[in-house]
């Protein structure tokens, strides 16, 4: 066994795992390959939140079957939620898929995966002190899962189910974990969890979020932007959002999901919180860091949902004016307490008049914002290069697309906003001749920006 395909479907956590299984593969000697054909080995990290997330990935697995059956020493596992949510469904459609891995703990996912290597690479030691160079470069932007699992019970959500109680992994882990992501050329880390606000609670004394930004902006040389997601509205507090404006690295950004503007609704979801508490949130957060962007998640369709209720949750859109937010329409998942108890009763047209009507505003209020930004000055990390541009993003999580050499990907660049489009912005980079001070900002950069 020689090569390896990982395919990933779903959330940002998933993209951890699957990175921290990249690595563990890498460093037992496997190479990575982009086409799954070539590949002796292929994992499917899989997602449930909604039933088009999972016919997603049960289309690719469908596909890998001619693969699989074509030499017995090939490997095929299936990971993540959707092994969670239903191993004798997967076991039963596709009887050629070689291990079922439930993404509830990432220590078992990699064991499980070992399992299924041959002998001789499986017995290497592995998990910890491999050195960083071996697992090649990390992104540019690396993720790290710091709390798993969720305790809230939003009755919408098969999160629950499928990732268990909230467990939280020991600050110094986490500092491991980011330290050596910026090692291997990550700049911007992502620490993420389900519901990242809860992070640390579980210990005495507790260790909080707060807490730990500081200690990983402390503590991790080389760090140059730090973020954190998703922020239930309910547990942000005036400790964690003063933590935001008073630690640097760490970026004016929250993503509190809102799901609807009506208290009847959010009762029925569990959501522990009213409108009226969620714009107090937003007040808090906009009051102290008046630069902060915050987006949000919105669900349509939930069963009860009223045109009353629809205009409430439109209503919440035009007076907080998101700088970006997600649109799902509702979908019944197995196992969880809406589908259970009022199934799906909003008519899909009805659903789909909504998602577009909600959709639409939301991308309009997200260009108008992007426009005021035109004319302002800003740094972007640079994540890559398409059609002869390089893109990243801004601290406020704007996707940001610029002329610059190739050279610059991982590294933070001050821009000028030139202009705006619906969910990005153009802009340009800045020169020695613009008022910011260049080679304070970028020590040693200064030749690559008069050389563009
Ligand atoms: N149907 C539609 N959207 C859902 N989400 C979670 N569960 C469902 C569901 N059953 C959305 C929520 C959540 C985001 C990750 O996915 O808005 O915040
Ligand atoms: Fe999908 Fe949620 Fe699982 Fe992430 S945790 S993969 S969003 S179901």
């Amino acid at each position: 066994m020689q090569t390896f395909h990982i395919r990933t479907f779903g959330c940002q956590m998933n993209e951890a795992d699957s990175q921290e299984i990249r690595e563990m593969l890498l460093s037992l000697g496997l190479t990575e390959t982009e086409n799954w054909e070539n590949a002796d080995l292929v994992l499917v990290n899989t997602c449930s939140v909604r039933k088009k997330a999972e016919e997603k990935a049960f289309s690719f697995i469908g596909e890998t079957r001619a693969w699989r059956e074509a030499d017995s020493g090939r490997r095929l596992a299936v990971m993540g939620c959707i092994a969670a949510r239903d191993p004798d469904g997967i076991r039963r459609r596709f009887e050629f898929v070689d291990a079922i891995i439930p993404g509830k703990d990432l220590d078992a996912m990699k064991k499980s995966v070992r399992d299924i290597l041959p002998e001789d690479l499986a017995l290497l030691p592995h998990l910890s002190g491999y050195p960083a160079s071996n697992h090649g470069s990390s992104p540019v932007v690396g993720m790290v899962s710091v709390i798993r699992g969720c305790n809230n019970a939003c009755s919408f959500c098969i999160v629950p189910y499928v990732r268990g109680r909230e467990v939280s992994v020991p600050p110094e882990k986490v500092v491991d974990r980011v330290a050596r992501l910026v090692e291997g050329g990550s700049a911007e880390i992502y620490l993420l969890g389900q519901s990242i606000l809860d992070y640390g609670k579980e210990w005495t004394p507790p260790f909080l979020l707060e807490d730990l930004l500081a200690k990983v902006a402390s503590e991790v040389p080389g760090l140059r932007r730090l973020r954190f997601i998703t922020s239930h509205p309910k547990d942000v507090t005036r400790r964690l959002v003063e933590a935001v404006r008073d630690i640097p690295l760490v970026a004016p950004y929250f993503h509190i999901p809102f799901q609807s503007g009506s208290d009847k609704i959010l009762e029925r979801m569990r959501r522990d919180i009213t409108v009226q508490q969620y714009y107090e949130t937003v007040d808090l957060i906009r009051s102290t860091i008046p630069s902060a962007s915050i987006s949000t998640d919105i669900i349509v369709g939930f069963p009860g949902e009223t045109d009353e209720d629809f205009e409430g949750t439109m209503e919440v859109v035009e007076r907080v004016r998101f700088d970006g937010a997600f649109v799902f329409k509702y979908s019944p998942r197995e196992h969880t307490l809406a589908r259970l108890k009022w199934g799906d009763p909003v008519p899909p047209t009805v659903k789909s008049q909504r998602f577009i009507r909600l959709y639409n505003r939301v991308k309009d209020i997200v260009f108008e914002k992007n426009r005021e930004k035109v004319g302002t000055i800003g740094e972007v990390l640079v994540e890559g290069a398409r059609d002869g541009m390089l893109y990243g993003r801004l601290a406020d999580y704007r996707m940001t697309h610029f002329r610059g050499p190739p050279e610059w990907i991982g590294q933070l660049i001050p821009v000028r906003i030139e202009s705006a489009q619906n969910w990005s912005l153009r802009a340009v980079a800045l020169s020695e001749h613009t008022s910011i001070n260049f080679s304070e900002a970028r020590p040693g950069n200064h030749q690559e920006v008069i050389a563009s």
